[in-house]
């Protein structure tokens, strides 16, 4: 069903470090139930991309009862949480991509999505690895064709480096998007949403600031 290239190679761990062992089989078992197969047109969909252990879409599936939260990680470890928790809580919104939202962008070929979420995107720090960084303008760009008029998309970064490479995206593609929080006082995540992921945790445990950015298609 999917392809890849290169570019949109999907790269870090798809498992964790500790040597717990986990029942693939009843993972997959389960993912079943909750993998995304197609749209469907009655349903409006959210977009979000990189959910680690899954609270940004507990988190939105919570604010947006009306409509479909489609996860995308590949990090089995942290969708076992996500899956469990929507097993034990009758969570009946989130669909999950077990793999690359690059994925899920090539089958879009409509304007499906009302919001997109990116929270704590890889920010790959070394020189050599910075074509692995996800949020480049061609990617929004490839968003923007499949987000609803008006929608948004909201990136949230603790990377300065990662700061200074999206803000060089957003500005190169100043025609798709209208970047809505442009002061400097207007970037702080919580005071958009109470929401405490683990690599929001890991910022502030680590004394860093991170940055939400909110842009709306033109
Ligand atoms: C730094 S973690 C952030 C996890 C979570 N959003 C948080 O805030 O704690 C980034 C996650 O993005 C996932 N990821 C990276 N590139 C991706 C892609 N192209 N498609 C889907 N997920 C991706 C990685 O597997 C990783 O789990």
């Amino acid at each position: 069903m999917f392809s890849s290239n290169y570019t949109n190679r999907l790269f870090g761990r798809t498992r964790g470090r500790s040597k717990k062992k986990i029942n693939l089989n009843n993972y997959y078992e389960v993912l079943v139930k909750y993998k995304f197969q197609n749209f469907n047109e009655k349903s409006e969909y959210i977009l979000d991309v990189g959910t680690g252990y899954g609270e940004s879409s507990i988190f939105l599936a919570k604010q947006f009862p009306d409509k479909v939260v489609l996860s995308c990680e590949k990090y089995i470890d942290g969708n076992i949480i996500l899956l469990k928790y929507v097993q034990k809580n009758n969570i009946n919104n989130i669909l999950l991509h077990n793999g690359n939202v690059h994925n899920i962008i090539e089958i879009t070929n409509k304007e499906y999505f009302n919001l997109v979420w990116i929270f704590f995107p890889d920010p790959w720090p070394k020189n050599r690895h910075a074509k692995r960084r996800l949020i480049t303008s061609e990617f929004l760009i490839k968003l923007h064709k499949i987000l609803k008029e008006n929608s948004e998309i909201y990136i949230a970064t603790d990377s300065t480096i990662y700061v200074r490479f999206i803000l060089n995206s957003i500005y190169k593609c100043k025609k798709y998007f209208n970047w809505v929080n442009q002061s400097e006082i207007n970037l702080s995540i919580k005071d958009y949403f109470d929401i405490e992921t683990k690599y929001y945790k890991k910022a502030i445990n680590s004394q860093r600031k991170p940055s939400l950015f909110i842009l709306r298609k033109l």
